[in-house]
């Protein structure tokens, strides 16, 4: 089993790289350290690459980086990865920080590439756009959910944090409630893709940025119940779902096993656990309804390989549950 520390960038493909590149870097914030024709690194004003954009037919993340820790020995990773009987390729010049990789493809079809040392990009001292801290987490829809998360834990080391019934999977391979989602779907996509900021007022001055460039918040603010970040979300020019979220639930120490204390959490101490179907997706914020994951009545209960049977429905839930209005029961939610 690998240890992954953290997200390195997500390989995005998309049919306009420059309308893209104009998205990134003035509205997002990142800084353009490297392109061609065909292709554009993009970076956190911090120096660590976050996005690379590859010309394509359609808007997919195609890859997805990981960092493992630095001096690594790749070729003792790749013996690891064999004997989670998994191939992997050794590449070289992966972006102009990552000088290697091990690349391998994971269950459901996303090249993986496995790094343990990178660069530093040079510093941008253009301040415009949002300017997130980090690329924080993607997340995916896939049919195999629980298959997925069995990779993710079994070969690659990440934790479970939380589920949603036995549909939706919050991974985590850092102190951060998640780096990766997974979502049942039907068929294999991108569900969205979400850039850390500081703190509430970074929120706030996204929402002014995005309300002077023309571009609808999709949903929020809001405060998620599940991971409790604030979070906003509006889809970029190819209609991939943005998130820029703040106030995640933060695991600093394995042993102890719960997420640091807050006054809003639900359960004291909060461990990882399985929510509810019925769990309400925020504490506070607008409630949309109209998700892109299909049909949550239609999935059957199953075993899930989750860290914990649910222990009891939070006291919202329940109180929501009470509550249930028509229109909750006619729309599907989003998370
Ligand atoms: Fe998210």
């Amino acid at each position: 089993m690998l240890e992954i520390k953290r997200a390195g960038h997500s390989t995005l493909t998309t049919p306009d790289i420059e309308r893209m590149i104009d998205y990134f870097t003035r509205i997002v914030g990142l800084s353009l350290t490297a392109r061609d024709k065909n292709r554009a690194i993009l970076a956190t004003k911090s120096g660590v690459e976050a996005i690379v954009l590859e010309k394509g037919g359609a808007a997919e993340a195609t890859r997805l980086s990981f960092q493992v820790a630095p001096g690594s020995d790749l070729g003792e990773v790749a013996s690891r990865l064999k004997k989670a009987g998994l191939k992997s390729e050794r590449q070289s010049d992966i972006t102009p920080g990552i000088g290697e990789a091990l690349v391998f493809t994971d269950p459901k079809g996303t090249t993986i590439e496995v790094f343990s040392d990178f660069t530093f990009t040079p510093e941008d001292h253009n301040f415009n756009g949002v300017m997130p801290l980090k690329f924080g987490h993607i997340a995916y829809q896939c049919p195999d959910v629980q298959g997925i998360v069995k990779f993710y834990c079994d070969v690659l080391g990440f934790r479970v944090s939380d589920w949603r019934s036995d549909f939706f999977a919050f991974l985590r391979c850092s102190r951060d409630h998640h780096t990766v989602n997974f979502l049942r779907n039907d068929k294999t996509a991108i569900h969205h893709i979400a850039f850390e900021v500081r703190d509430w007022s970074d929120i706030k001055r996204a929402c002014d940025l995005l309300a002077r460039n023309n571009i609808k918040l999709t949903w929020g603010p809001i405060r998620h119940i599940i991971g409790h970040n604030i979070a906003i979300y509006h889809h970029n020019p190819d209609g991939v779902v943005i998130e820029f979220f703040c106030d995640m639930d933060q695991m600093f120490d394995e042993q102890l096993g719960f997420f640091e204390p807050r006054p809003w959490h639900q359960d004291r101490p909060q461990r990882p656990k399985v929510w509810g179907d019925e769990t309400p997706s925020n504490w506070w914020g607008p409630m949309s309804r109209s998700a892109p994951h299909g049909d949550p009545g239609a999935h059957k209960p199953a075993a899930a390989p989750a860290p914990k049977p649910a222990e009891r429905a939070p006291a919202l839930a329940r109180k929501r549950e009470e509550k249930k209005t028509t229109r909750s029961k006619a729309k599907p939610r989003r998370r």
